[in-house]
């Protein structure tokens, strides 16, 4: 692309149009989220979920100060009074002339209590956009379905579940009784739950993280089709960032749990009757998304420690630059360190 066909979106990058604003940073966001995943990883498994957080918080500020961007979150760890790290408005990066001004969406430790229990399935979790690329969702529910890419556009949270299941099931070419359908596991989907078992589907109940469930409905062979139900609404943004980049779609409802809730969803000019959809929840031109596992998970792999480092196992990606990567990095502590890599 050069400067001459440079769009509204492009010009809210500062840098020309023809550098590539996501393979510039889709590798430095990668790290953010393996140093977060490391860090959480650390402490992980001594049922303390507020030590996890914080170590994953710390690592990823840190290392997110480091990067060449004038960054904003848009979606962090709480409002700035409740919140002393990655809260939202808290500018982030070197900032400076010719730095990438993003909005910035995060989750250090997506699944505080599974973390700190050694579940399966937390990650440690970024997206980034250029400036208004991400939906600045209140922190309030969002009931939401996620359905993998043949299904996109064939399904609607207006519809009674069994419709929405029938659909997802022809549009994978599979009988209803052959998906397996992703649910927290509380006792507000009891409905949910009895309604997705009666019309034949198989629930894979979940005590945490519904943002790497809707990155496993969204991709095969990881024998998830789908999630459904009620969880964060922040979370239901970083899902559409990565469902923008991988295909499949994702729609939620914002479903306020009290009258303060009802309030800021006002202010942000929510509609509470409203179905968002990836577009509006992720409108951005240019998405980077980058998620660690930080234990093993459906399809990324928890972090392993060794002597004198540890191995991370992140997935990446970028809406435009249409690139999906995996990566398997080991890190070396110290000049000294000495490991023999295992393939
Ligand atoms: P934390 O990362 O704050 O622990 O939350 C994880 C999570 O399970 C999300 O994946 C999900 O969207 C939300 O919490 C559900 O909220 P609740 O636990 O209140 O049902």
């Amino acid at each position: 692309m050069d400067e001459t066909s440079v769009n509204a979106s492009d010009a809210a990058l500062v840098r020309p149009a023809r550098m590539d604003f996501e393979r510039a940073l889709v590798l430095d966001t990668v790290r953010v989220t393996e140093q977060a995943a490391i860090a959480a990883a650390r402490v992980a498994g001594r049922g303390d979920a507020d030590l996890v957080d914080q170590a994953g918080t710390d690592a990823m500020r840190r290392v997110l100060n480091e990067l060449d961007i004038d960054g904003e979150i848009v979606i962090g760890e709480g409002e700035r009074d409740e919140a002393p790290m990655l809260y939202i408005g808290e500018k982030v990066g070197q900032g400076g002339e010719g730095a990438f001004q993003v909005d910035i969406a995060v989750d250090p430790v997506e699944g505080t209590d599974i973390t700190a229990k050694m579940i399966a399935n937390s990650v440690a979790v970024i997206a980034l956009s250029e400036k208004g690329g991400l939906f600045q969702a209140p922190d309030t529910y969002m009931e939401k379905l996620i359905v993998p890419p043949p299904a996109a556009g064939r399904v609607d949270l207006g519809w009674p579940v069994a419709a929405n299941l029938e659909s997802i099931a022809g549009s994978l070419d599979r009988n209803v009784h052959e998906l397996t359908i992703v649910i927290l596991d509380r006792a507000r989907h009891e409905r949910l739950i009895a309604e997705v078992r009666e019309a034949g589907a198989r629930v894979k109940l979940i005590g945490d993280g519904d943002v790497i469930a809707a990155l496993s409905a969204v991709m095969r062979g990881t024998n998830i089709h789908g999630v459904m139900g009620t969880g964060g609404a922040p979370e239901g943004v970083l899902a559409a960032a990565a469902v923008k980049c991988l295909g499949g779609e994702i729609q939620g409802r914002f479903t306020p749990r009290n009258d303060a809730e009802r309030a800021r969803l006002d202010d942000a000019g929510v509609d509470l009757d409203r179905i968002y959809r990836t577009e509006e929840l992720a409108p951005g031109q240019h998405i980077v998304f980058s998620a660690t596992g930080i234990t093993d998970g459906d399809f990324l792999r928890g972090v392993k420690f060794f002597k004198d480092g540890a191995r991370t196992h992140s997935i990446s990606m970028g809406h435009r630059s249409r690139v999906i990567r995996f990566s398997d990095a080991v890190h070396l502590w110290g000049d000294d360190a000495r490991v023999t890599i295992e393939v």
